[in-house]
């Protein structure tokens, strides 16, 4: 009988059993998206996450949405019904009467009028959405809501199995030449809906490229209607990427004469008709300028020799330890606050750490002997505090925490100046190694067991200098 309880026992029956099965986690999510759709009785279903900066949502697993719908674009998290990522689940009966809507005439082409989202939490954090469409007008009952709730924390358990299984794997980690890289083991890799084919080998070549600076993108996320006859759409442009980050859309020329002009009309079409839409027209001579001004500098050969890959860019670690600081300035708020660092890694950290706390603090370095330059194993303070911190709020700030075992040499010599607390703060955790168990209060990101260099980090004394963080080989 096709009553809703038997509907959702089945779909219930299926997306645990799928959750739990070896399939690949694509097909995964796009089976959880046709059951959800099906006990629902909704002409479709779309699976989201957030990126990590989380400005937009991109659909890793859809159902009964056709292609145009999928590849409008990633949504912008913050305008498009925010209560979800609120972590409510939210009914819309008439998308069309509601000003959260991001995309009412793509809704109108593929003839949706209502929907309900529901968070997908992991660790009490909401990381993407699920939702479900209809053609008709419909108000959503409480059992369905709450069924479409269970179904979101489904699947973010199963995010969750499908990320642990990539932590596991990540030294077997291949060549993805997919749109979106773990940089952090914390978020889940975006999975593209389907493998990309690229038009062109100046695109692939230009993939690399933002793969390496680690720069985000989507290949031809959205297309945009350019003319239409009555209703029916009769020209598209669809750009070559979109760079989330930094909001724009671009189209990778080639060389041919003609080809060019015809696109410089259907993008003069646009700009018309999309005002807001940010796009640029880029030959491969402009790659290099546009890195350059937003901070991705393509560094010359020598400065970056044996770097592998780049593993957060600038704007990513700035964007990180502006959050951390706010974290701190909020913590320590009315508090006499000290950060301490050890030299010289933490260097960069530090600097970008104190320009941006706001309240008032004092700062102190202190330097360690190394193994490399000291006869004597034993681990000695090189260079002191001097300032007194008795009584004082201490924050250590570190650069990286690796076994834990500097860190908690450092600590046990501090508690013996009887601070009034002392906390750590550290921009990156490999926790894979730890050997001793420190307590870290703020962690910027947490790093696979590989050697990295950059924004201070040296290896033998070397990388300090680059702007970004890196794999070395
Ligand atoms: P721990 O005592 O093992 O936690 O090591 C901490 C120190 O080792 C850091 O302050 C760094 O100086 C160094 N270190 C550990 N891992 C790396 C790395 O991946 N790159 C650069 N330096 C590292
Ligand atoms: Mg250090």
């Amino acid at each position: 009988m096709d009553t809703v309880e038997n509907r959702f026992s089945l779909a219930f029956k299926q997306i645990t059993r799928t959750a739990n099965s070896i399939l690949p986690f694509r097909k995964m999510v796009n089976s959880i998206a046709a059951s959800t759709a099906k006990a629902l009785q909704a002409a479709g279903c779309a699976i989201m996450v957030l990126n990590p900066q989380r400005e937009h949502l991109d659909i890793i697993g859809a159902f009964g949405l056709s292609d145009v719908y999928l590849r409008k674009g990633a949504i912008n998290a913050r305008k498009s019904y925010p209560e979800i990522l609120d972590g409510k689940t939210v009914a819309v009966a008439d998308i069309f009467s509601d000003k959260r809507t991001q995309y009412p005439e793509y809704a109108a082409q593929e003839k949706l009028t209502s929907l309900m989202g529901a968070p997908i939490v992991q660790k009490g954090e909401v990381i993407g959405e699920i939702r479900i469409y209809n053609r008709e007008k419909r108000s959503f009952k409480p059992i369905e809501k709450d069924f479409l709730t269970t179904v979101a924390n489904l699947v973010g358990l199963a995010m969750e199995r499908n990320e642990l299984s990539q932590y596991l794997n990540a030294h077997h980690e291949t060549n993805i030449t997919q749109h979106k890289k773990l940089t952090s083991f914390s978020r889940l890799p975006l999975i593209p809906i389907r493998p990309i084919n690229f038009g062109h080998p100046s695109e692939e070549e230009f993939a690399r490229l933002l793969d390496f600076y680690q720069v985000e993108w989507l290949y031809e996320p959205r297309s945009f209607p350019l003319s239409w006859d009555n209703s029916r759409i009769t020209e598209m442009f669809t750009p070559d990427f979109y760079l989330p980050e930094i909001s724009l859309y671009i189209e990778v020329t080639t060389s041919r004469q003609s080809l060019i002009t015809e696109k410089n009309r259907k993008l003069r079409r646009l700009k018309e008709l999309y005002p807001d839409i940010n796009i640029k027209l880029l030959n491969k001579g402009d790659y290099l300028k546009l890195f350059a001004k937003y901070g991705f500098i393509p560094l010359d050969d020598n400065k970056m020799a044996g770097v592998q890959k780049m593993l957060f860019n600038r704007t990513q670690i700035q964007r990180r330890v502006k959050s951390l600081a706010k974290q701190v300035s909020r913590d320590y708020h009315g508090k006499d606050l000290i950060l301490i660092g050890i030299l010289k890694g933490v260097v960069c950290f530090m600097s970008d750490l104190m320009q941006n706390i706001s309240i008032p603090v004092s700062v102190d370095f202190m330097a360690i002997s190394t193994p490399a330059n000291n006869a004597d194993p034993s681990i000695k303070i090189t260079k002191d505090l001097d300032i007194d911190i008795k009584n004082k709020d201490v924050l250590m700030v570190e650069d990286i925490v690796d076994t834990g075992m500097t860190l908690n040499y450092v600590l046990n010599y501090l508690l013996d100046r009887k601070p009034a607390s002392l906390k750590v703060c550290t921009l990156l955790d490999k926790s894979a190694r730890r050997l001793i168990n420190v307590p870290l209060e703020y962690v910027g990101y947490e790093i696979p067991d590989k050697f990295v260099v950059g924004y201070g980090l040296d290896f033998s004394g070397k990388y300090r200098n680059l702007p970004f963080i890196g794999i070395l080989e």
